[in-house]
């Protein structure tokens, strides 16, 4: 029999209609447009309406990917959500995802690693594929970080926004995902946190800022070096997007141009376990990425966690 892989099939997204712009947030908080922009490369960002829940936002973002793809909704076979910001505590948010795309046969469940979610779920969906009878799986990332923000915290609350973005994985003769790595360390617990008090962010921005710079750059030059691949090698580079200048500081480490890489974060914030499939989406529809095309995806987040997957789109 021959080797099965794991490969993205088809894209989606979903982004709320409201804008939150730099000069929106300078009647909120004292902070400027200019402030924001220099330190992060963040001019806005979109919010949920009230009523608008991750459920919601993953529901719109899949029926993009479903309809993008050459599969039926009843053909996925596994749901899985990365979110922080889930609707209810229970039911899972994949599960009243699957409800509210009515797919019976098929089973959903939440992971949560902060904004490197979406990489841990592409990793569980890769192994899933490689060792097991599942064919389809439907992979979320979706957050309402406005509800974790506290708006009166310029710290904080000029640096998040919402949104989804979604991927069908299906089974290939042909490799799509080549290699995935995940780690984490809870030592890092409190430098970037929901206060249990407050239930609100809280962040050492300048600590976080170090380590993320330093343990993307080095996740990403040990996942090329395992597979004897150089940074001309890689077509794009599609990192979480929390600032630019993380991610400009990680592609000086590599030497990768900047051309090579897929920046949202200006137009979407950092939107947590969507970031990296709403940057996918975002390079698909603009036409910059194309099939066969060799991607490195990077994530940091809470914890600390972390993760790349190298992949052929
Ligand atoms: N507007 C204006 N001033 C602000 C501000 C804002 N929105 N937020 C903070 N400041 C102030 C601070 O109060 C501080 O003032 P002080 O010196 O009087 O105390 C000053 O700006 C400098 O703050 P500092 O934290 O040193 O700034 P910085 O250059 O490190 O930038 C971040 C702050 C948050 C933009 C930066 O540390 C960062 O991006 N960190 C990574 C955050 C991140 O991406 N987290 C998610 C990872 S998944």
């Amino acid at each position: 029999m021959s080797k099965k892989y794991s490969r993205i099939i088809s894209t989606g997204s979903y982004l709320p209609e409201k804008i939150l712009t730099n000069y929106d947030l300078e009647k909120m908080v004292d902070t400027s447009h200019n402030w924001i922009f220099e330190r992060t490369g963040i001019n806005q960002r979109h919010i949920a309406d009230e009523n608008e829940s991750t459920v919601d936002m993953a529901y719109e973002a899949s029926l993009k990917s479903i309809k993008k793809s050459n599969i039926n909704a009843e053909d996925i076979d596994m749901i899985i959500v990365a979110t922080t910001t889930p609707e209810r505590a229970f039911p899972s948010t994949a599960v009243l995802l699957q409800n509210k795309l009515d797919i019976k046969d098929c089973f959903a469940f939440d992971i949560n690693a902060a904004c490197t979610g979406f990489i841990y779920a592409l990793d569980i969906a890769d192994k899933y594929i490689k060792n097991n009878s599942i064919n389809n799986i439907l992979v979320i990332g979706t957050e309402k970080m406005s509800t974790l923000v506290d708006w009166s915290d310029r710290n904080t609350c000029v640096l998040f926004g919402d949104g989804a973005g979604s991927v069908i994985i299906g089974s290939s003769n042909n490799p799509g995902i080549i290699s995935s790595t995940i780690g984490s360390n809870g030592n890092y617990k409190d430098l970037l946190t929901v206060n249990p008090d407050s239930d609100f962010i809280e962040m050492k921005g300048n600590d976080v800022f170090k380590i993320a710079v330093n343990t993307m750059g080095k996740i990403a030059r040990e996942t090329l070096d395992q597979h004897d691949l150089k940074i001309d090698d890689v077509d794009w580079l599609i990192p979480h997007q929390a600032n630019s200048r993380i991610i400009s500081a990680i592609a000086k480490k590599l030497s990768l141009p900047s051309e090579k890489i897929i920046m949202t974060v200006g137009n979407h914030g950092n939107t947590s376990a969507a970031s990296i499939p709403l940057a996918i989406d975002y390079a698909v529809e603009s036409g910059d990425l194309k099939k066969e095309d060799t991607i490195l995806l990077e994530a940091f987040g809470a914890g600390f966690t972390w993760g790349s997957t190298l992949l052929k789109f």
